[in-house]
């Protein structure tokens, strides 16, 4: 390649890189691969073709209820990662205390 383009495509990527997560903390960084690793092939790719498509998670402790209208607070979501739903399989035994405290806290950065 030429290392022109180099000089400004390297310099780019570590731009967009830090602008799209500005202030994850550790914890949020981990919870943030422990929802691309096991929640990001439906709730974004709806890779199994889901009819209805799994709802969004982004800005989800932002509204008072869940999609479904269950109310929005920690003990729900853990509910619904730990039970599943309908066609959302259930986590029990997928992660320990320590990883879903992580992901809590990266849902509530609101996945922007
Ligand atoms: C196999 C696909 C699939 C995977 C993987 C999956 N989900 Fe879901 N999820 C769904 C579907 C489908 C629904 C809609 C359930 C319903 O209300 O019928 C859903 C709903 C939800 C809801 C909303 C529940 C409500 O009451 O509205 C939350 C929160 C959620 N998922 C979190 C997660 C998290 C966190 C992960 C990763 C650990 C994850 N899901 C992984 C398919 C999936």
């Amino acid at each position: 390649m030429n290392s022109r383009i180099l000089f400004i495509l390297i310099p780019a990527l570590i731009l967009t890189g830090c602008r799209s997560h500005p202030q994850l903390t550790l914890q949020q960084a981990g919870g943030q691969n422990l929802y691309q690793e096991r929640c990001v092939h439906c709730h974004e790719e709806n890779d199994l073709a889901l009819k209805p498509p799994p709802p969004s998670l982004s800005n989800l402790f932002r509204h008072s209820t869940l999609p479904s209208g269950a109310p929005a607070t920690d003990a729900q979501v853990i509910r619904t990662v730990l039970g599943g739903k309908n066609k959302m399989p259930s986590f029990a035994g997928r992660f320990t205390e320590e990883q879903m405290d992580a992901l809590l806290a990266y849902l509530h950065t609101g996945i922007q």
